[in-house]
């Protein structure tokens, strides 16, 4: 019995849904604790690919118990939509369970969101438009509509009246905005609250239950360790807690139910939106990093965005590694530097006005904006690491440069996925029961 954490250790998008897919097979439960509509994870089994926001992807594997938690905000519309797609593809969507305090994104959530962000002009934040910010906003101002409220027509009713005239001060005088309709929203949500009523129960107990039953139950964050609303690179984050202690929080289980924490970064490192990104490239080395023209390409799953690249951070993964308490390391897409002559690794910063070297990460917006990365540059494999299954199938470069971070990192590397399919993954040593942060950090 184990209980697991699987989270970013970058910015996002570290390829978390493909690890969560391996690990998902030995869970019984799989547990989204935060975000919502603003993630977006693509598995791709037997050809076929699938898409999510919201929905856990263990929902593929027929009878496991696919959780949104208490710590995420859902998107109605967006949820049945998932359902529906599910349904349609003959995928039985019944182990889905929806806690009842999550909190609902509504329209004019969605309206302040991308009224809001492009009202910032340069200092917006580049969000995905999906409405996190204001739901996550509306909860901490004790305001917001939960699941349980949605399922509950007068409680629904009630909410909505008080509520929608007030953001319509909002909506018509700061953004200049049409009004929403407080009646035209009640008849609409009333709707999708029936049709998710039967898939909400109160979660935290459900796999309180699960856990006094041994169950095997693995916690999948969104997003990543830098966007995280306290830990991430403030403001340019997203508006939850995205490292391993908001799967307590957001899960609705203690601390000491967590046996294993598991960190995602890709070989190299991305980002979406906008803030400060020591190690980014552009031009033609961008291109190489981007795939660009293949299945790998990095462009946003939810936005479809063109996704900023750049060399990999050791920096930011060391800081990812204390604040999670990682205790090894799954690197994804090692493949996409195959042809690369040479490859950079940032090892410390140097703050362009001071001169200071940090070789932990400076939290400060002010001087983070302005370090540049000391590299180490590390000589590159030239050669196809698609079809290595094992390490020791690696080219002796590749296996240099992963040895390089786990040094670096100071936790072992126990997977590495060399490409898209669930078979493209070379598993190093048992992520699960392997051991606990083999290595220090100096
Ligand atoms: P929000 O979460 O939509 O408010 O966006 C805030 C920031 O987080 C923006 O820079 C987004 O691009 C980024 N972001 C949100 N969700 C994801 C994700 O799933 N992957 C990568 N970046 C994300």
């Amino acid at each position: 019995m184990a209980n697991v954490i699987v989270v970013g250790a970058q910015w996002g998008d570290e390829g978390k849904a493909k690890i969560t897919d391996l690990l998902s097979k030995s869970a019984d439960y799989i547990v989204r604790y935060q975000g919502g509509s603003n993630a977006g994870h693509t598995v791709v089994v037997d050809g076929d690919t699938y898409k999510f926001h919201l929905i856990p992807s263990g929902i593929l594997y027929p009878g496991k118990i696919a959780v949104v938690g208490p710590g995420t905000v859902v998107d109605p519309k967006v949820l049945l939509e998932e359902i529906e797609d599910l349904k349609r593809r003959e995928i039985d969507p019944s182990g889905l369970k929806v806690s009842t305090q999550a909190h609902v994104t509504m329209p004019y959530h969605l309206a302040i969101d991308q009224a809001e962000d492009s009202g910032r002009g340069r200092k917006k934040i580049g969000t995905t438009g999906r409405g996190i910010g204001p739901t996550y906003a509306d909860k901490s101002d004790r305001i917001g509509i939960r699941i349980c409220d949605l399922i509950d027509p007068n409680e629904l009713k009630e909410k909505l009246e008080w509520l929608v005239p007030r953001k319509n001060i909002m909506l018509e005088r700061l953004y200049s905005l049409p009004p929403a309709d407080p009646k035209k929203i009640f008849e609409e949500y009333k709707i999708f609250g029936e049709k998710l009523k039967p898939y909400v129960v109160d979660t935290s107990a459900l796999i309180f239950n699960a856990i006094k039953n041994k169950k095997n139950i693995l916690f999948e964050g969104a997003q990543g360790t830098l966007l995280d609303l306290d830990h991430g690179t403030y403001p340019y984050v997203t508006s939850s807690n995205p490292v391993a202690g908001g799967a307590c929080v957001g899960g609705g289980i203690g601390p000491t139910s967590i046996d294993r924490i598991i960190g995602v970064s890709k070989a190299f490192t991305t980002r979406v939106g906008e803030g400060p990104f020591p190690t980014e490239v552009f031009g033609r080395e961008a291109d190489e990093l981007r795939a660009k023209g293949t299945a790998w390409a990095e462009f946003g799953t939810t936005t479809g965005r063109p996704r900023r690249v750049g060399w990999l951070d050791a920096v930011l993964l060391r800081y990812a590694v204390r604040v999670n308490g990682i205790d090894c390391l799954a690197i994804t897409k090692l493949d996409v530097l195959d042809n690369l002559d040479e490859l950079n690794i940032c090892v410390a910063y140097e703050d362009t006005t001071t001169g200071s070297k940090y070789y932990d990460l400076p939290l400060a917006a002010g001087i983070f904006k302005r370090v540049k990365p000391i590299f180490e540059t590390l000589p590159g494999w030239k050669t196809s690491t698609n079809k290595c299954r094992t390490r020791d199938d690696l080219p002796e470069k590749a296996k240099n440069y992963l040895d390089r971070i786990q040094e670096l990192l100071g936790v072992s590397i126990a997977i590495v996925s060399v490409g898209q399919k669930r078979h493209h993954t070379i598993v190093i040593e048992d992520p699960i029961h392997g051991p606990k942060r083999v290595l220090q950090q100096s």
